[in-house]
């Protein structure tokens, strides 16, 4: 979506922020906030409420698509350990800071595994200003390297016919210092391996927190999940070329894969009908860790938990959520909250919140106290756009989902008024009974009282 420049553009962007209520699209770039950056006079929350819109359902999108299988060399390893893979971006709580993240060594799958020691490679990310692809390509030619550290999870299914997973190494390593607005250049990996640091990639820092500074276009996504509608939607958001990309839940949806997947078993419980717990194929994160690496490895990927992440493991599923809590960096102590499950963020003059459903969000406990806190240290002056997401939405006019989160809301809908958080992302809707359905709604809600 182009910007618009003119005083017309300022008036359709008040216009397109009436008609947003209810917006069944996939979405890229919600218009309103980028029109913001240059409109003089776009409406807030506190000169509505405006009267809900809906566009009209296209049922040409009801159809589902086969999962890609993992044998499509866009979900094949592209490099050879130790050399990094799925090498992803994340945003600090503010534009000095971001997180990048990778994968060495190789998953996995069977019944008697040993994981791998996540200490065995360093996990390095070294960075400047200018390509040094010119110097050599050599590690030392970057002024700065920035260092963290890894991990490894296993999905576990100690049940006969069903099959383990450990992990390769997870890293996770944030760079500090850097300057807003500004491009980037970097290598991950262990300098001290042959062939054990990345290409050169680069990235452009958020913009700072400020009023009347933006980023130039945000993509909004979620239900992406890894099937042929999956590679259209991504297709559409690279060439859209946005600066941040919130991912509001339910990536991979590897949790199904073995049930519904294309090329998965066509029945779980016929292929292992003693199976006392869903099996999670969690290959298929590394499929999608893959596929996603020419954007994630540039732009910074904001996730939050869909239901499709919670992934109960053996022994009666006590262990939840194993995969999203180790492959993804979000700036949760940096905003204060110490759990991945909930976070938040500035880009330009937005604030971002992050909320999980999957957690408690009761009004005493531990993520409420946060948000609260949170919200009162928005200063309107810097981050006049306080943007909400998470991942099932509190309305719902569909018979799938209906009212599923009405206690969410009760619990704090009220706080979020308070404070006139100005729109709402969520996802989880996806509409018909296909599976895999990756255009989703997502709602952007004016909160007005
Ligand atoms: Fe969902």
């Amino acid at each position: 979506m182009a910007l618009p420049t003119t005083s017309t553009a300022a008036a359709a962007g008040r216009r397109h922020c009436h008609r947003l209520l209810a917006l069944p699209m996939l979405l890229l770039v919600p218009s309103c906030l980028v029109l913001l950056a240059e409109a003089s006079r776009i409406p807030t929350t506190l000169d509505g409420p405006f009267p809900p819109a809906t566009r009209a359902f296209d049922r040409a999108l009801r159809r589902g698509s086969d999962d890609v299988p993992l044998t499509d060399p866009r979900l094949a390893p592209r490099a050879q350990p130790p050399a990094p893979e799925q090498i992803a971006l994340a945003a600090s709580a503010d534009a000095d800071s971001l997180w990048v993240s990778w994968v060495t060594g190789r998953a996995q799958v069977g019944s008697n595994l040993t994981p791998l020691d996540p200490a065995a490679v360093h996990s390095e990310v070294w960075y400047g200003e200018c390509s040094a692809t010119a110097a050599g390509n050599a590690a030392y030619s970057y002024p700065y390297v920035a260092t963290g550290s890894s991990e490894v999870y296993s999905q576990l299914y100690p049940y006969t016919g069903l099959l383990n997973y450990t992990s390769g190494a997870i890293h996770h390593v944030r760079l500090r210092g850097l300057r807003p607005a500004t491009r980037y250049y970097y290598r991950c990996g262990d300098s001290s391996l042959p062939g054990g640091l990345s290409d050169e990639r680069s990235f452009t820092t958020l913009p700072a927190a400020g009023a009347g500074s933006y980023p130039r276009r945000i993509a909004v996504v979620g239900d992406l999940g890894l099937t042929g509608n999956s590679t259209a939607t991504v297709d559409h958001l690279a060439q859209n070329d946005p600066s941040l990309v919130l991912m509001v839940g339910d990536m991979t949806y590897a949790n199904q894969y073995l049930s519904t997947g294309g090329k998965g078993v066509p029945c779980f419980s016929c292929s292992f009908p003693n199976a006392p717990i869903r099996e999670s194929y969690q290959p298929r994160w590394d499929g999608w860790g893959r596929f996603m690496e020419p954007i994630t490895s540039k732009i910074p990927l904001m996730v939050i938990e869909g239901n499709h992440e919670i992934e109960p493991q053996g022994h009666g599923g006590e262990v939840t959520f194993a995969s999203y809590l180790a492959r993804f960096a979000v700036p949760s102590k940096e905003s204060g909250s110490n759990t991945k499950f909930y976070y938040s963020f500035n880009a330009g003059g937005i604030h971002f919140i992050m909320l999980g459903a999957y957690v408690d969000y009761n009004h005493t406990g531990a993520q409420y106290s946060w948000l609260e806190k949170d919200l009162q240290r928005v200063d309107r002056r810097v981050t006049p756009w306080v943007v909400a997401a998470w991942h099932p939405p509190w309305y719902n006019s569909y018979s799938s989902h209906y009212q599923e989160f009405e206690c969410m809301r009760q619990e704090m809908e009220d706080l979020l008024y308070r404070h006139r958080v100005d729109i709402v992302f969520s996802g989880h809707m996806t509409l018909g009974n296909a599976p895999h359905q990756v255009i989703t709604i997502l709602k952007l809600v004016g909160f007005a009282i």
